[in-house]
């Protein structure tokens, strides 16, 4: 028995394994087959979005839309002769009897309209077209700035309502709007905002008053202080002739309103003129503003209150004559989008990357890809205003812009384009251990294009 047993037990246990290999190796095709057919399930539901995000890295080439003198072929030759100069496309494109002119100001050619496009037309993004909101009217928030707020999942967009004559304080002064004030939109998918009206407004009687209308607001900026509760606003104040150089800042309950005026100062008695803010992930805020003649940017901390900002300043980017900082940060390295100066006249933008917000500051060089020469070498025909993280997909931004119209201000436009951070720099100019520290910053140009379906409701 117990040698019979014994003799059986290695038959049934070789019987046992050879039917469990069998077994298994039967299990493993069906496991397989069923693999396959939920990934080609997946890739057959996913396609669609697949397609979303892919049409996000495609860059777009485009030849340039109007033909142009023989002059104004080789931009490279005239550019590298001093950051004040503009490319003779750029002044002609300042022209509003030119070509140039009416290919970027077109008129009835409205593309972005919540109210009127069907599914098709839905969340596209035309660069540069009038963009209108819920009501049917188009935008008014120039040089702003957007904020997310967590709790209600919405977007607010800030920017400066321009909707007024354009017009010359005198013979040798900049085109300019009175300050009717700072609007406020709302927004859960980015592309469909709601008016939320003036939230801050500009002074009709008091001439002595920062906000009277014959002044300047520009660029304003919300952020959300945790500890007070309170929306925090700070703008660029200034008179017409743009020798006041001060910051300004208002503070509300609510993100729509309506925001109290608190003061404005020149920052460390330095001049300030460009300027944005930065609320960090720490809850730490700074401010960043352009001095001494827009030749160099300041950076510095705000205080807890986020409403003022202490005595002593780093000077960052000392002799490089940038504006229009944008802020942000990927990966614990902070990034930072400027323009040259050059008035309304649209100019070549530069990435710059720090890893702490504080500097030292690196430049990367232009962050522009696609379109052609030109396009890259003038912003697209824009000015940096902002960049916005997506809320719930890291790594994607959205690089937001103002297509100036000096002739009629309030007709400028938006330009909104995908904003990614990776590979190798143009420019790099530290290294550790034969590797650039930085990434590239790359602004991608597309004529048309949409964010991944995901970031229609913010989460
Ligand atoms: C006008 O504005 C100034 C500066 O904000 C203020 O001090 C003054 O009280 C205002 N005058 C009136 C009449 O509101
Ligand atoms: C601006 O400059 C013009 C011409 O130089 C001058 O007439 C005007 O008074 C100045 N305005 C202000 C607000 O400083
Ligand atoms: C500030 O509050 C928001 C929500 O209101 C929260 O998501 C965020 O983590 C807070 N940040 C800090 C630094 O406490």
């Amino acid at each position: 028995m117990a040698m019979g047993a014994g003799s059986k037990q290695p038959r049934s246990l070789a019987v046992c394994w050879y039917a469990a290999r069998h077994r298994s190796f039967t299990l493993i095709v069906w496991c397989l087959t069923a693999l396959i057919v939920l990934v080609i399930f997946y890739l057959f539901i996913n396609h669609k979005e697949e397609q979303i995000v892919r049409g996000i890295d495609e860059v777009e080439e485009e030849t340039f839309p109007v033909k142009l003198a023989r002059s104004w072929r080789n931009p490279p030759a005239v550019r590298g002769k001093g950051e004040h100069r503009t490319l003779p496309v750029v002044d002609e494109f300042l022209v509003e009897s030119s070509a140039v002119h009416h290919t970027f100001f077109q008129k009835g050619k409205v593309a972005m309209d919540p109210v009127n496009s069907g599914n098709d037309r839905r969340y596209l993004y035309y660069p540069g077209r009038v963009w209108l909101d819920t009501d049917g009217k188009p935008i008014q928030a120039h040089g702003g700035g957007v904020m997310y707020d967590e709790e209600t999942k919405t977007y607010f967009w800030y920017g400066e309502n321009k909707d007024g004559k354009t017009y010359k304080a005198h013979d040798k002064g900049p085109d300019r709007v009175d300050i009717v004030g700072v609007s406020c939109y709302s927004s859960t998918d980015l592309w469909s905002w709601t008016n939320e009206g003036v939230v801050l407004h500009g002074e009709e009687e008091n001439l002595s008053h920062d906000l009277h209308k014959s002044n300047v607001l520009e660029r304003p900026k919300v952020i959300y202080n945790n500890r007070t509760g309170k929306y925090v606003m700070w703008m660029h104040i200034d008179d017409a002739n743009y020798t006041k150089s001060s910051i300004g800042v208002a503070t509300s309950a609510s993100p729509t309103g309506p925001f109290t005026y608190l003061y404005s100062k020149r920052p460390h008695n330095c001049e300030s003129r460009d300027m944005t803010i930065f609320k960090d992930d720490d809850g730490k805020a700074y401010l960043i503003y352009s001095s001494k003649g827009n030749s160099e940017l300041h950076i510095a901390r705000l205080t807890d209150d986020y409403l003022n900002v202490p005595k002593d300043v780093p000077r960052i980017l000392v002799a490089r004559y940038r504006e229009a900082p944008a802020l942000f940060k990927f990966g614990g390295t902070y990034y930072m989008i400027t323009s040259g100066c050059t008035g309304w006249a649209p100019n070549t933008a530069n990435a710059h990357a720090a890893a702490s917000i504080m500097g030292p500051w690196e430049t990367l060089g232009n962050p522009f890809l696609g379109g052609n020469e030109i396009y890259r070498s003038t912003t697209f025909f824009s000015q940096g205003t902002f960049v916005l993280p997506v809320a719930g997909l890291p790594g994607l931004f959205i690089f937001m812009a103002d297509r100036w119209k000096p002739s009629d201000l309030r007709d400028s436009r938006y330009v909104w384009l995908p904003l990614r951070v990776g590979g190798l720099p143009d420019e790099a100019a530290d290294y550790s251990f034969m590797f650039p520290l930085w990434s590239r910053v790359s602004i991608y140009w597309h004529k048309v294009w949409r964010l991944p379906k995901q970031s229609y409701r913010a989460t």
